[in-house]
């Protein structure tokens, strides 16, 4: 793997907190990486531990060949960082926050280019306070860019938006890869961390608790999918029982739930219905989402 990041061992206490307890991953060149995990977990503190925000009490942190600590300086022109709430002043306006940011900066990106790739144009006179939630996050978002960083730092990047605003900003993300930078992103909506992201790591009291591409991880931790078959068809329970793979085979009424290993499940379960001829009202399948991997292993659901 060509990583640009490389954590070994962090760790990180603030008094009696262990925030941070032992956590090594590396992020490679050009993917989407997600951190992962409940309020509390200490992804804002790996996050600006990597970043050179705050020291760790241990381990070792490599980003682009540079220690954050000792080279927190150089590291700064290469990386883009985005503050988990991060406010600016209130009459800012978009494009004095940009020429603000950009002359911070040896080599910065031409400003109104980088405001028509965040679709910020036409709010380039707009004081900061009028813009929308989706809006102020695009700023951000372009602030985190205008160094024209290899990797960028976003932290929870879509909270409090809504899902229009938060597509907008996902096929952002997905730009600013396909422009060659790598991405390290925390998150605690599950379909953003299934749908945008590379490789995700969970994260759960300062520990992590597996890495890998989504699909891997429901591989590993949710091996279990459901089919739901409405049908009033006689001997149905007995034929989904004797489907290969199947598991168990619930039924209340016309409604039987049947589980099964998630590879071959549905299909199997289809070629029982053409086999055996038999009607159905309805039909739903359930398959296992990051958000059961997270359930799963952390044993908690997710706040919104
Ligand atoms: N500056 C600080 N001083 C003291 N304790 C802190 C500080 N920053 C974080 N903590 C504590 O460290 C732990 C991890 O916090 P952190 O902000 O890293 O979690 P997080 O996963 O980013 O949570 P969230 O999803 O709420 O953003 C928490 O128990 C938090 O209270
Ligand atoms: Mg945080």
């Amino acid at each position: 793997m060509d990583a640009v990041i490389r954590v070994r061992d962090l760790r990180k206490t603030y008094g009696r907190t262990v925030a941070v307890d032992g956590v090594s991953f590396d992020v490679a060149r050009g993917e989407i990486f997600g951190l992962i995990g409940p309020n509390g977990a200490g992804k804002t503190t790996t996050m600006e531990c990597v970043e050179g925000l705050r020291a760790p009490d241990g381990g070792t942190i490599d980003v682009l060949g540079l220690d954050p600590v000792r080279d927190v300086r150089a590291l700064q022109e290469r990386i883009g960082v985005q503050l988990q709430e991060a406010q600016l002043q209130k009459r800012i306006t978009v494009r004095e926050a940009v020429d603000l940011w950009a002359a911070l900066y040896r080599a910065p990106v031409d400003g109104g280019r980088l405001l028509d790739q965040l679709g910020l144009r036409e709010k380039q006179h707009a004081w900061f306070m009028t813009l929308s939630g989706g809006q102020k996050q695009r700023l951000l978002i372009a602030l985190a860019l205008v160094n024209d960083p290899e990797v960028v730092f976003l932290d929870e990047l879509t909270t409090g938006l809504d899902p229009q605003a938060r597509r907008t900003i996902w096929e952002l993300v997905r730009g600013i890869r396909a422009r060659g930078k790598t991405v390290f992103l925390t998150t605690h909506l599950m379909e953003e961390a299934e749908r945008l992201c590379d490789r995700v790591a969970i994260i759960d009291r300062g520990r992590l608790v597996d890495l890998g591409t989504p699909a891997d991880l429901v591989r590993r931790h949710c091996p279990t999918a459901t089919v739901v078959i409405v049908t009033e068809a006689p001997g149905a329970a007995a034929a989904f029982a004797a489907i290969p793979g199947v598991t168990s085979v619930a039924h209340d009424g016309d409604t039987h739930t049947i589980r099964g290993a998630a590879g071959g499940l549905v299909t199997e379960v289809i070629r029982c219905l053409a086999a055996r001829r038999i009607d159905v009202r309805d039909v739903r399948t359930e398959l296992p989402t990051l958000e059961d991997v997270f359930l799963e292993t952390t044993g908690r659901a997710m706040r919104d």
